[in-house]
């Protein structure tokens, strides 16, 4: 099917897919605590986070935040930093700022309610297209059609459509299909039915076309285009860059961790001092790197080492980071230090978390005590 073909879907060839979704829903949906509410401050946590990961471990994360955080102005009154920390593991940490503001916003300026409609809801920061739809339709039964991956793919399938979904066209006819295809009541119900059709029948991979209750009609199992479908455009290549963290260790035990400040990844949560090189660099080369002679001019190193002898990948989206931890005791006190035993108290990436945990279990801190 062409996106011209879209647009002869008939009202007949609509109610019978989004009224099959509701029928297959009311018996086959998943049960999540926030199926259990349409409170919008639990509904838009639950949709953020859900954003992020999977179901399954987005769950422990929504229950620490509700808990934490039972009302709206609970959220406002944090931190941003125990925010961050809470959300550490989940990646995106811009989304942990946004809904930090946009708690803020609500308690302050909205009287602590959530707004309604799709247009107003769209104006808070942090929430899109996609989350507006969902407290709109969930909360308030706004008639708001929802696109998320598993509806692209649903949608790409039963009706056959090929523009690559990761482009703006996409966006576009996706979201005029959407709208078409919405039942005129049941809204909640027939975007979450969506929903949960892609994750357990329309599933990426191993789709599950032997029980799909719309398998008579798809174009994609007709035309043996299953695995074919939806299409994706291919990205930028991706691009690699190479962290140096230096632990520094002073005699008592103190370190060096602040905040990251730059418009980049990982925008303020705490590390390292870090040096960026443009490869694989060893220790006479970092000795000579000017942003690590400026960093340790004050100090005479008495140990320089490198701690881990392969590099640690870690794979964003769009970029992969190949770290370097350098341990460095010095003989004399740190300036703006903090002790090393109090580091995880701050959020960080699980980048640095997850090497900290090597690090604190291992023989290293000791070998050189
Ligand atoms: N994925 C994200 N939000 C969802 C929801 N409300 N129902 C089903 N799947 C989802």
């Amino acid at each position: 099917m062409t996106i011209n073909k879209l647009q002869y879907i008939t009202v007949k060839q609509a109610k019978l897919f989004s009224k099959t979704l509701v029928k297959w829903y009311a018996k086959n949906q998943r049960i999540f605590p926030w199926r259990q509410t349409k409170n919008p401050y639990f509904i838009w946590l639950s949709e953020i986070i859900l954003q992020q990961t999977k179901t399954q471990q987005g769950l422990p994360y929504y229950n620490v935040f509700i808990k934490k955080y039972p009302t709206i102005d609970k959220l406002a009154n944090a931190s941003e930093q125990e925010v961050l920390k809470l959300w550490q593991g989940l990646g995106y940490y811009s989304r942990a700022r946004n809904i930090h503001y946009t708690a803020k916003d609500i308690t302050k300026n909205y009287n602590g309610a959530f707004p309604e409609n799709y247009s107003d809801l769209i104006q808070l920061k942090g929430i899109g297209d996609y989350t507006a739809s969902a407290i709109a339709s969930i909360c308030f039964n706004k008639k708001e059609a929802v696109l998320d991956g598993n509806v692209y793919r649903v949608l790409s399938r039963y009706f056959g459509i090929t523009i690559p979904i990761n482009t703006s066209l996409a966006k576009k006819e996706f979201k005029k299909l959407a709208l078409k295809l919405l039942p005129n009541t049941h809204f909640s119900e027939y975007n979450q039915a969506i929903m949960d059709f892609g994750a357990t029948i329309c599933t990426p991979k191993k789709t599950n076309c032997s029980n799909c209750n719309l398998n008579e009609t798809c174009f994609a199992l007709k035309n043996n285009m299953v695995e074919k479908l939806p299409v994706k455009k291919k990205k930028n290549p991706i691009k690699k860059r190479y962290f140096n963290y230096l632990i520094i260790l002073d005699s008592t035990n103190k370190t060096i961790f602040t905040k990251r400040e730059s418009r980049d990844i990982w925008r303020n949560l705490y590390q390292f001092p870090l040096v960026e090189t443009l490869q694989e660099i060893n220790t006479q080369k970092l000795s000579k790197n000017t942003k690590f002679k400026a960093l340790i001019k004050d100090y005479k190193i008495e140990h320089l080492t490198k701690i881990n002898k392969k590099l640690i990948i870690h794979k964003l989206s769009h970029q992969h980071i190949y770290a370097s931890f350098w341990l460095i005791h010095i003989n004399s006190d740190l300036e703006n230090s903090i002790a090393f035993n109090k580091i995880n108290h701050f959020p960080t990436s699980i980048l640095i978390q997850n090497f900290l945990d090597f690090f604190i279990n291992s023989e290293f801190l000791t070998t050189f005590d």
